[in-house]
């Protein structure tokens, strides 16, 4: 198992599960461009190491993620080159492995466009899910515009990427976007109790079966994730967009 090259991602293995461990509470799990980078490596160690089924991801404390390190967009980090947050974004899109996610509370941002990325989410009961890109005057990313009018229509999706509205976990479970909503501390055994029967199954006949079910999508997201990058760095560069992450970092 090679080591993360981020204090605040680690990486661990039961059995045939990898378990990706975000572990900045302090923080909320807000990330940075090195985290982004060590989960990058951990999916991609995942998907080659024959010995590892299925993907995990998790966020340590009361949050999943509450997104992207909002000081990383008000420095404006890699002006010109490809920020590691698109480097995970390709590596869930292209993954061949389940991912499986236990969101364990709050999932805001990049931490909820992740999980539309994913096969299985279960969600606690007190965790939210909100988009607010309008909100802070950015758009989405990760693939967002598409896939979530895709998986719960049109109106439902604007409300969240438009208005930026948080949804309960119960109401994602009703949008399609989680599987299951249990307690807040029975989440992780739950998650890897279903991850354990996905790695029993065939490996080969679970990722021919995964990559069957997402085919069909791949060239679309992958063409919305272009179109997003362009205007989300374009709008993060207004100053509207950085007044309003101004005014979250000196609250
Ligand atoms: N980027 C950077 N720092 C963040 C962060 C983020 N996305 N989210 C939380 N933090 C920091 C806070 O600045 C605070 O730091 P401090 O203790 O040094 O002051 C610490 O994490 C705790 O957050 P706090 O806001 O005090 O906790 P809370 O329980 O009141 O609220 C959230 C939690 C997640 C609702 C709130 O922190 C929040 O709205 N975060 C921003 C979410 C966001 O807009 N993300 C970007 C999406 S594109």
């Amino acid at each position: 198992m090679p080591d993360s090259c981020d204090p605040h991602v680690s990486y661990r293995r039961d059995g045939a599960l990898l378990i990706l461990h975000i572990n900045r509470p302090e923080k909320k799990n807000a990330l940075t461009q090195t985290m982004y980078r060590a989960l990058t490596a951990g999916i991609l160690h995942g998907e080659e190491n024959p010995e590892v089924r299925v993907i995990i991801l998790h966020g340590a404390g009361e949050c999943f993620s509450s997104g992207n390190d909002i000081n990383d967009f008000v420095a404006q980090v890699n002006p010109g080159s490809e920020p590691a947050s698109v480097g995970f974004m390709k590596a869930l899109l292209q993954a061949r492995k389940p991912l499986v996610a236990a969101v364990n509370g709050p999932a805001i941002g990049i931490g909820v466009t992740m999980l539309l990325h994913c096969d299985l989410v279960y969600a606690g009961r007190d965790a939210y899910l909100q988009m607010p890109f309008t909100r802070l005057g950015l758009c989405p990313e990760a693939g967002s515009s598409f896939l979530a009018p895709m998986l719960m229509g049109h109106q439902r999706a604007a409300e969240l990427l438009l208005l930026g509205d948080r949804i309960s976990s119960e109401v994602a479970c009703q949008y399609g976007l989680v599987n299951a909503v249990l307690d807040n501390d029975a989440v992780l055994a739950h998650t890897l109790e279903r991850a354990q029967a996905l790695a029993a199954l065939p490996a080969e006949a679970v990722q021919t079966t995964k990559h069957l079910l997402k085919r069909s999508q791949l060239s679309l997201v992958d063409e919305a994730m272009r179109l997003e990058l362009v205007n989300f760095a374009r709008l993060l560069g207004t100053e509207e967009a950085q007044s309003t992450l101004q005014a979250f970092l000196s609250r």
